[in-house]
């Protein structure tokens, strides 16, 4: 899948945006503050309906204005599709072929992984900042995984109100089976795809800090799975605990333990990279994630999906910076690619050159 088109209208900075961008690499080149995060945010909404970095849809929207809008051409297998994401009266609408579309519906057509420089904050940040890669992960590989995510966080958050309104307990029965349900579904999705991803992650670590950090990734849910036990199993163990939890999380007014409170754990030889791993060794770390998820993506979904490598080459120490041009080069599907240093990028052929100055962008002749 490759964008031939991306159009922003009072995005960010930007006021007004078109770009037909090349099939393989996409530099985006400017200074600090000019607007290059903000074009691949524009990309990572446009595929996936969730702002990278902002925690409200307004902040998407050009100061002193009341829309916003991102258009997109993709071409998938020949085809051409055409998305669309706007907000307009504070509300989000997507379009797929100029028609409003339900999320279901809409996704598909686009698939993408995204990598800042604040991605690195994974490895030893909040087990949040971990899940929530892990949920992206999925998504991008299965969107179905949005509604599994959505669907138990409204059941969670109906446990949470009874427990504060000291509902009865055959009231909160009832919630807490619809709970354990919902949670066994995400659960069951988050140790899939960590079992899956996790070979591919430690053979990919290796490649890449091209030395032996013995680096592990293990799912850890907060409240065990039960060895070989079928998803009833599990059900009636999640039920199960949260009956005993039930008293202690009244008088705490939320749910303690379940998959809000699920991590991944990362080892460097059995240490834990939370409290072990050197900045280098995070980004490798970070790095290898990514790749790992990309392979993972091209066999489950049959489809490479667009890359955005937002400022990576900056954070990089050399050796590892010429380690992801290797990746590059073989990786067959499109890439943007933000630098404030055309230089620190090893690509020299099947690329475009977009300048980004004060919210414009302009191609520049090679
Ligand atoms: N909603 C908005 N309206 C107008 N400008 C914005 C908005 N959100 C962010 N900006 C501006 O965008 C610029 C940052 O763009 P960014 O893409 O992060 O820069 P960089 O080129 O360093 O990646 C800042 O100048 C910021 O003030
Ligand atoms: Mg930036």
């Amino acid at each position: 899948m490759k964008i031939t088109r991306l159009a922003l209208r009072d995005f960010r900075n930007f006021a007004e945006a078109e770009v037909h961008p090349h099939p393989r690499f996409n530099v985006v080149w400017g200074e600090n503050g000019q607007g290059k995060t903000n074009l691949l945010e524009a990309i990572y909404w446009l595929a996936t309906l969730r702002p990278y970095r902002a925690s409200r849809l307004r902040e998407l929207v050009r100061w002193g204005h009341k829309a916003t809008r991102v258009d997109g051409a993709v071409e998938r297998d020949g085809l051409i599709h055409r998305l669309a994401v706007e907000v307009r009266d504070g509300e989000r609408r997507a379009l797929r072929e100029e028609k409003q579309a339900r999320t279901a519906h809409y996704f598909g057509a686009l698939a993408v992984v995204m990598f800042t420089p604040d991605d690195v904050a994974m490895v030893r940040g909040s087990p949040e900042l971990r899940r929530r890669f892990v949920d992206r992960a999925i998504f991008t590989g299965r969107p179905a995984h949005l509604a599994t995510v959505l669907d138990y966080k409204r059941a969670l958050d109906g446990r949470n109100r009874l427990l504060r309104e000291s509902a009865p307990d055959d009231l909160v029965d009832v919630y807490e089976y619809t709970l354990a349900q919902q949670a066994a579904r995400l659960m069951r999705a988050r140790q899939t795809f960590v079992e899956r991803l996790a070979p591919r992650f430690a053979a990919i670590v290796a490649a890449v800090a091209g030395e032996e950090l013995g680096v592990e990734m293990r799912y850890r849910p907060s409240l065990a799975i039960p060895d070989d036990a079928g998803d009833d199993a599990l059900v009636e163990a999640l039920y199960q605990s949260w009956i005993g939890d039930r008293a202690r999380d009244r008088e705490r007014g939320f749910t303690q333990r379940g998959p809000q409170a699920d991590d991944v754990g990362f080892t460097l030889l059995d240490r834990s990279a939370r409290n072990y791993a050197s900045q280098g060794q995070q980004r490798a770390i970070v790095l290898a994630l990514k790749i790992a998820e990309i392979q993972l993506l091209e066999e489950i979904r049959q489809c490479t999906p667009v890359l955005l490598l937002d400022d990576v080459s900056s954070e990089l120490d050399p050796r590892r910076n010429a380690r992801l041009f290797e990746f590059l080069a073989a990786f067959e599907g499109q890439v943007f690619i933000t630098t404030t240093d055309p230089g620190f990028l090893k690509i020299d052929a099947e690329r475009r050159i977009w300048r980004v100055e004060a919210g414009v962008v302009t191609r520049q002749e090679d």
